[in-house]
């Protein structure tokens, strides 16, 4: 496909910024490879806009650096960095068609009339959206938008594709099958994709890297697998995904919810307990448990079984693990 380009690896070490007293980013380092898809994860506020900004050259920073392909890009503007970019609020141009919407950042750059013309096709098409160049906005459902916008990121062939809680205003089916296109665009693309959420799921689905932001800090870097098998520490275990912390002699022990086992199926775990049922849930592929033992309550998500179905809110049941399904984890 004559649309792609090969991304650029990107570079932050130690990045420092404040807002007055805020500091919205804190030492934060992150080697992004070319043609990655990393994802900035973390709650509200936590410093991801703010770092994204500073990529794109929108936003100084007060202490750092930030490297393309090794090269140092702070005194590089922002119209040079070469970096295409979607936001939440997609912000068309409301009386330009599809079409010159698509071509607004090529028309700037002054290419050709005739390879703008090719390029915003190859572009509309890798978005699907082909039929419909002529419509203005407002014709097109949020989705579609969503898809010219990310057309007219594509078209300038960016070497880093940033990426800011793009698919927010969309409701959750919208939102899956945007994001199955996304991965799709992004193998077919090929660049260097930084992509901002606070949605654990869409993080873990879309991303060949994580790195979790917490406070402008960056807590922990890795694969979906690395950070959700192997979290650093309690708050990383908490934040994606779900987990069960279980006082035990000399600390807690971190189990997630689909490793408790519960009922006849405990019998085959090296370990099992006693625990009352405070409530259970049917959730379609299986069953959400709420079980409490002295004074801790433990999430388990556990086959849809006849067994689970007949208990009932104050039955005793006995539940288990596995060690090896034990997470080691720091406190803090
Ligand atoms: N222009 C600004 N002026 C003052 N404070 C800001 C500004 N932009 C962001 N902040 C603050 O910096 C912190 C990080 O914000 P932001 O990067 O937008 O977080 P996120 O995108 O993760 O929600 C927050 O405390 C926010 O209030
Ligand atoms: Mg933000």
């Amino acid at each position: 496909m004559s649309i792609s380009a090969l991304g650029k690896a990107v570079s932050i070490r130690a990045l420092d910024k404040s807002y007055g007293a805020t500091r919205a980013l804190e030492g934060v380092s992150l080697e992004i490879a070319a043609g990655e898809f990393c994802t900035l994860l973390g709650a509200s506020g936590s410093g991801k806009t703010t770092l994204l900004k500073t990529i794109a050259g929108f936003e100084t920073y007060d202490s750092g650096n930030i490297l393309v392909d090794g090269a140092d890009i702070g005194p590089v503007p922002v119209s040079r960095r070469n970096i295409g970019m979607v936001f939440q609020n997609y912000a068309l141009f409301p009386h330009m068609n599809v079409r010159r919407n698509v071509a607004f950042g090529l028309d700037m750059r002054r290419l050709p009339a005739r390879e703008i013309e090719t390029r915003v096709e190859e572009a509309l098409a890798l978005v699907d959206l082909g039929a419909y160049a002529e419509r203005l906005p407002r014709q097109l459902s949020g989705g579609q938008q969503q898809r010219v916008a990310l057309a007219r990121a594509l078209v300038i062939r960016p070497d880093i594709l940033l990426m800011d809680e793009p698919l927010g205003a969309l409701d959750k089916n919208l939102r899956q099958s945007i994001q199955l296109e996304l991965k799709r665009l992004h193998a077919a693309v090929g660049a260097t994709v930084v992509y901002v959420t606070h949605d654990q799921e869409e993080a873990l689905f879309l991303s060949d890297r994580i790195a979790l932001m917490d406070k402008g800090r960056l807590i922990q870097t890795g694969s979906p697998r690395d950070l959700y098998d192997r979290p650093a520490n309690r708050f990383v275990a908490g934040f994606l995904g779900e987990c069960n912390f279980i006082p035990s002699e000399g600390g807690e022990i971190a189990v997630r919810p689909e490793k408790l086992r519960v009922g006849r199926q405990s019998a085959a775990c090296d370990q099992s307990f006693e625990a009352r049922v405070i409530s259970v849930n049917f959730m379609g592929r299986g069953f959400r448990v709420i079980l409490e033992r002295g004074g801790t309550e433990l999430a388990a998500l556990t086959d849809a079984s006849d067994e689970i179905a007949a208990l009932r809110p104050g039955d005793m049941v006995t539940f288990g693990f596995q060690k090896n399904d034990v997470m080691d984890i720091a406190a803090a």
